[in-house]
């Protein structure tokens, strides 16, 4: 069984700098939280938890004088100052993508634009990108919503920084036909896009595809659909626990990537697991059946029963 790695797969710069910002804490007088998970990846939030950061949805159940860690997807002003108000230590893991867009929508809006947000509505980034339009944006995340906005004289956008870059001029596009004078940001990070192409460029040559992350991660379960509409098995694993040796018998390649909020180690252990598979899978072994010694190759275990193919 051949294993081939997708060339762009796992964290991306944002979230590698929250994770180890939040690995710095750790140990930290006082009580530490993240507000939200810090990734969307359950494995790495247990991993926090134990050492003592928790997660709270808001800063009113947090002790004043505590420490808050903000996550790569950022927040709004008002954060910022309640923050300040309950004398937090505050621990900003912003990516610092996320922070041009939060800065463009700010400046926009200074400069008397009115400020549309192409984005997905209820993704915490675009939420963040909103609040620092003074809750004034108009969000748009499809090329009907951007049909139906009325005519505006000066239009400002700027775009959720993992926003399919096909789209959004798409989008543009129509915005162009809506107003009388345009600025935009174009804030896409080419993180997502990468890791989305080094998926699509193997989907295609193998049996099947291995989707590491958490089934909460939106980027891991998009690449998981792309590479299922490209027409591969997919399985989407969070851990190699997952993993059966059943599902490979027979497989002659296996294509493994990682969302942009799967750590490495995670990844490490689909590839020692797979290595092992195929270690079974490639071993002949010699059986007994029925009285005669026979030969075959291991082709699937479960539970106890090995299923070995005499050939
Ligand atoms: Fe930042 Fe791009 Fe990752 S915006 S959090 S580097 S996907």
């Amino acid at each position: 069984m051949k294993i081939i790695a997708a060339e762009h797969q796992g964290f991306c710069y944002g979230v590698k700098r929250a994770v180890a910002m939040a690995q710095e804490c750790i140990g930290m007088e006082g009580n530490i939280h993240t507000l939200g998970p810090i990734i969307h990846n359950p494995q790495v939030v247990k991993r926090f938890s134990d050492k003592g950061i928790e997660v709270v949805n808001d800063l009113s159940s947090v002790d004043d004088e505590s420490t808050v860690i903000i996550r790569s997807h950022g927040v709004g002003p008002d954060i910022y100052a309640k923050a300040q108000t309950k004398k937090l230590t505050v621990v900003d893991a912003t990516c610092p993508h996320v922070k041009k867009a939060q800065q463009a929508a700010y400046e926009l809006l200074q400069d008397g634009f009115a400020v549309v947000i192409v984005g997905e509505k209820h993704h915490p980034e675009v939420k963040s990108i909103l609040e620092w339009s003074n809750n004034q944006g108009i969000v748009v995340e499809t090329v009907e919503e951007a049909m139906q906005l009325p005519l505006i004289p000066k239009l400002g956008v700027v775009v959720q920084t993992t926003f399919s870059g096909e789209v959004f001029q798409t989008i543009v596009n129509v915005l162009q036909t809506k107003c009388n004078e345009m600025q935009i940001r174009r804030t896409i990070c080419t993180a997502t896009d990468l890791r989305q192409q080094s998926a699509l460029d193997i989907a295609a040559k193998v049996d099947v595809m291995l989707v590491i992350g958490g089934k909460n991660s939106a980027n891991t379960s998009r690449l998981a659909q792309l590479c299922h509409d490209a027409g591969s098995r997919v399985y989407h694993i969070e851990t190699a626990a997952e993993l059966r040796v059943e599902d490979f018998s027979g497989v002659e390649t296996v294509g493994i990537t990682a969302g942009a909020s799967t750590p490495d180690w995670l990844i490490e252990e689909v590839y020692q697991k797979m290595q092992e598979f195929n270690q079974l899978l490639d071993n002949e072994v010699i059986k007994l059946e029925q009285g005669s010694i026979v030969k075959g190759k291991i082709v699937g275990i479960r539970k106890d029963e090995v299923f070995v193919d005499i050939g």
